[in-house]
């Protein structure tokens, strides 16, 4: 799907991060989107931050299905150096937990004298203000978000010995598996300039026929689902998008379906679990291999034509 967003800060929160990594940092906080907690995780961040100790957040979690949050959980607990917990950034209680965690993940530091340095970053719209409001106590200002502001990195100090370090949201400059896309979009991650509202709309439904049927029939009163395209028809016949003469615009009615989504009232939806992201993450790269493959053997093809036609033409001469 050609999603063309622009990435907004992302060089200078690149950046930003790596300062950080310099100055001193202990713990990374990765917030995740709990309905898409692999396709809302940043595949360079790993790498920016230098493998330094990381809290997976699946927030959100209001809105996922609990029985893959809990897969998801039990995915990121079982990597090196990593924790997960679920939330919803609004809640206090869960919101405090989050500070034991990056505790107990970098024991040796978390007092006066040697502060935790904590981290917090996350695509556009997981709800890292919301988090870090709870977490405050207070409206904090949302990091880079006024134009022309150069401040990308805010810090909190939660309590004694607790920094937490904001950057803005960010996304990255290639999304290699194009499920991934789909759900950033559908989630709200990407301007909705940036990508075809029906194709979405349709990869939702195709995921929703597939996992949680029931939850279209009743929402939308549909007694039996057809193929994707009738189902976003059938969405548009019941929400009134037609036009004069009775066609039913696809994109008022890719609209309704994906507003009723981001708002929770097709019920606690997750997109995809982690076999499945296992599966696209090695198609992609499947991919990648076979592209450069076919690459390598044009450029090789093109240099012994080259060299043929050298030969040719010296001894032509
Ligand atoms: P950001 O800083 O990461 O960009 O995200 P922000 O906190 O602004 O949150 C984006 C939207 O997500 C907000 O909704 C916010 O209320 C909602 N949100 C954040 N955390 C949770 C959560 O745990 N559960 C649910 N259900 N929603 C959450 P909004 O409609 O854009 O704004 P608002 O009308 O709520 O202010």
């Amino acid at each position: 799907m050609p999603i063309n967003w622009f990435p907004g800060h992302m060089n200078s929160t690149r950046q930003a991060i790596k300062d950080r990594v310099k100055a001193g940092l202990d713990v990374v906080i990765e917030l995740l989107d709990a309905r898409l907690p692999g396709s809302s995780s940043n595949p360079l961040l790993a790498a920016l931050t230098t493998g330094r100790p990381s809290l997976k957040v699946l927030n959100k979690q209001d809105l996922a299905d609990p029985a893959v949050t809990a897969a998801w959980l039990d995915f990121y607990s079982a990597q090196p150096h990593t924790r997960a917990m679920a939330l919803d950034a609004g809640e206090k209680t869960p919101a405090r937990a989050l500070i034991k965690a990056c505790r107990e993940l970098a024991p040796l530091r978390g007092d006066m004298h040697k502060p935790l340095r904590v981290l917090i970053c996350g695509i556009p719209n997981v709800g890292k203000s919301t988090l870090i409001n709870t977490l405050v106590g207070k409206r904090a200002a949302k990091t880079g978000d006024e134009p022309g502001i150069t401040k990308l990195e805010q810090k909190f100090v939660l309590e004694n010995g607790f920094y937490l370090f904001d950057t803005p949201g960010m996304l990255w400059p290639r999304i290699a598996i194009e499920q991934s896309g789909y759900h950033l979009a559908a989630s709200g991650a990407i301007g909705r300039n940036a990508f075809d509202e029906a194709e979405v709309a349709l990869e939702l439904i195709a995921v929703l026929k597939r996992r949680y049927p029931e939850r279209l029939q009743q929402r939308y009163g549909l007694v039996e689902l057809g193929t994707d395209d009738a189902v976003l028809e059938a969405i548009g016949i019941k929400r009134g998008a037609k036009v004069r003469g009775g066609a039913v615009q696809m994109h008022k009615a890719a609209e309704a379906l994906l507003i009723d989504y981001r708002q929770g009232l097709l019920g606690r939806i997750t997109l995809e679990t982690p076999e499945e992201m296992a599966a696209w993450r090695q198609a992609a790269a499947d991919e990648e291999a076979r592209k450069a493959d076919a690459a390598e053997a044009a450029r090789l093809a093109d240099k012994e034509r080259r060299s043929g036609k050298r030969k040719s033409s010296s001894g032509d001469a």
